[in-house]
């Protein structure tokens, strides 16, 4: 018998039940993946570690909609004709105006389209990167509503995520979920925003059109941010019609600082993006790094990420230099698996650090790539959680006074009581979404200048959920579909 949702059955008062099984949700649900002995051995793992890793891996893998960009042919680009090859940054290389979105847990009405286009790493080189839009169903219009109203453009917000991962399959426009969920992309697409959301070069497409494998340049934000611009670029050549000119840029932690990143690209007086930097109205940083090394929550874990593809910035870079032989061959274990950030912090350690790695000079270079202390492209809006672990407010407003000093502009950072790295997203969202508004109204913002301001909570702030005790889970299959109650 054909499968009946369970609340079209009560809905039409059928008492029959049809014995179709609804199966019990489990851990593994589409993937099986196991460590091989020899990958056992590379990161020295005991079977216990062993077996915590294969799980969360799975658990990883089951995110991936369509099995990921190494089963998902959207993301292979190795048959295009030379001819076809990007000669410029911003270019489209593949469109997929129309994606299939019953793999995705995307909310209803709303829609995808994904793009492979050409970008540059920190050195200049043209690479391929993959961007996801995701889109409202109505528009937000900033005029009076009329009557059958259908809007001829959507404003865009450009979205730069926060860390994903590190490899191919880390690309949120693969993530059943795009990642950050309702937190950022779905809570502006149901806004009636157009967002526009760059993977970064190395996440999505590992490989480029001549074979070449493409890093992923962590936390090189120039790097970040002109994925971002170019995305911006290729998205609007693709959908003209569909998409404003005008654009706010938001992004949180490592995606916070692309974002702040950009605004100083684009204060650059003979930046290469003078072709779309006049329609920025203002960006949003939640959150951002600007003093990775000052980590103190595990910075073995930041080496090895920052670490792994940092011979294609500096090539005299050597692993070594900041991992212990075995630290160095747990990255190699992550590079062979591509293990996301828990499989990462589930089998590094403090000592797989070099004790020196912060005396050498790779250190010191890689500082540079750090945002802050340079004029930007304002308006910006810094927010910030007084409670982030990983972010400290400290650091955020010391990148933020210095900056402020050396270049006034107009920099507003907010700080939310008791926020932590991203409840301050939930915190603070009625301030970002109404921050977006007036930019494309073209309203003055309210305080200009570099001012600091603090949201605080409206109930006791002992009252509040800190963290969310539930994750997003795929239940698009009939057997599943008791788990959802709402979606008749
Ligand atoms: C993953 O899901 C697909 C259906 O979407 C199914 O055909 C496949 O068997 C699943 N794989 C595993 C390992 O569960
Ligand atoms: C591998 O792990 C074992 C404990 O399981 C430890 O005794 C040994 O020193 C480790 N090897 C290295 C190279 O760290
Ligand atoms: C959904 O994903 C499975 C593999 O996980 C794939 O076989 C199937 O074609 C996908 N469906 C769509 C509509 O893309
Ligand atoms: C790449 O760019 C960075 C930053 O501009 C520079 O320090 C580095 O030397 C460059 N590397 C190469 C291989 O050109
Ligand atoms: C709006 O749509 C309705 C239903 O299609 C139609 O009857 C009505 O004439 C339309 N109004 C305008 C102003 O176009
Ligand atoms: C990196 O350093 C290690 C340890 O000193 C050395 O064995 C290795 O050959 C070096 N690699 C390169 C490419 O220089
Ligand atoms: C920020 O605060 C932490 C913890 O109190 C402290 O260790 C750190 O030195 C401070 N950093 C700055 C830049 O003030």
């Amino acid at each position: 018998m054909k499968y009946l949702h369970p609340l079209i059955i009560l809905a039409l008062g059928l008492n029959q039940v049809t014995g179709q099984g609804f199966e019990v949700q489990s851990t593994n649900w589409n993937s099986s993946f196991e460590l091989s002995p020899a990958q056992l051995k590379l990161g020295n793992l005991t079977a216990a570690a062993g077996a915590t890793l294969n799980t969360i891996i799975n658990f990883d893998r089951t995110q991936l909609a369509n099995g990921g960009p190494h089963q998902d042919d959207f993301y292979n680009i190795q048959d295009l004709p030379k001819d076809q090859y990007p000669t410029a940054p911003g270019q489209v290389i593949k469109l997929q105006k129309f994606t299939d979105p019953s793999n995705f847990s995307i909310p209803a009405k709303t829609a995808m389209s994904r793009l492979i286009y050409s970008t540059t790493n920190i050195n200049g080189t043209l690479i391929p990167a993959s961007a996801y839009i995701l889109w409202p169903f109505h528009a937000k219009n900033f005029k009076a509503r009329s009557a059958n109203a259908t809007s001829s453009s959507a404003p865009v917000v450009l979205w730069t995520h926060g860390t994903s991962g590190f490899y191919a399959d880390a690309a949120p426009s693969t993530h059943r979920g795009l990642f950050y969920d309702d937190l950022v992309p779905f809570t502006l697409a149901e806004a009636g925003y157009a967002v526009i959301a760059p993977d970064y070069a190395g996440l999505g497409v590992g490989t480029s059109w001549d074979g070449s494998v493409v890093p992923h340049q962590y936390l090189v934000s120039a790097a970040a941010a002109g994925d971002a611009l170019n995305a911006l670029r290729a998205a609007q050549a693709s959908f003209p019609k569909q998409l404003s000119k005008n654009y706010v840029v938001m992004g949180h932690s490592q995606g916070g600082s692309a974002a702040w990143r950009l605004s100083e690209i684009l204060g650059e007086k003979n930046n290469k993006f003078s072709d779309i930097a006049r329609y920025h109205l203002g960006t949003i940083a939640l959150a951002p790094p600007t003093n990775i090394f000052a980590f103190d929550g595990g910075i073995q874990y930041f080496l090895s990420w920052i670490g792994k593809d940092l011979k294609s910035v500096f090539p005299s870079f050597n692993l070594s230099d900041w991992l212990t032989p075995l630290g160095v061959r747990k990255t190699e274990l992550m590079n062979e698996v591509e293990g996301g950030q828990i499989a990462t912090t589930s089998i590094l350690t403090a000592e797989d650090a070099q004790p020196d790695w912060m005396e050498t000079w790779s250190v010191r270079a890689f500082q540079r790539f750090e945002p802050g202390n340079r004029p930007v492209k304002g308006p910006l809006l810094l927010i910030q959680g007084l409670a982030d672990p990983y972010v400290r407010y400290n650091t955020t407003t010391t990148a933020m006074e210095e900056t402020c000093k050396a270049y006034p502009n107009d920099i507003e950072l907010l700080y939310i009581a008791g926020g932590t790295h991203f409840s301050s997203i939930n915190a603070a969202r009625q301030t970002w979404l109404q921050w977006i508004e007036d930019r494309f109204k073209g309203l003055p913002l309210i305080q200009s200048g570099c001012v600091k301001s603090e949201l605080e909570s409206f109930m006791p702030e002992e009252y509040y959920q800190t963290i969310p005790n539930s994750f997003p889970l795929w239940a698009g299959q009939s057997q599943w579909a008791y788990e959802l109650p709402t979606a008749a």
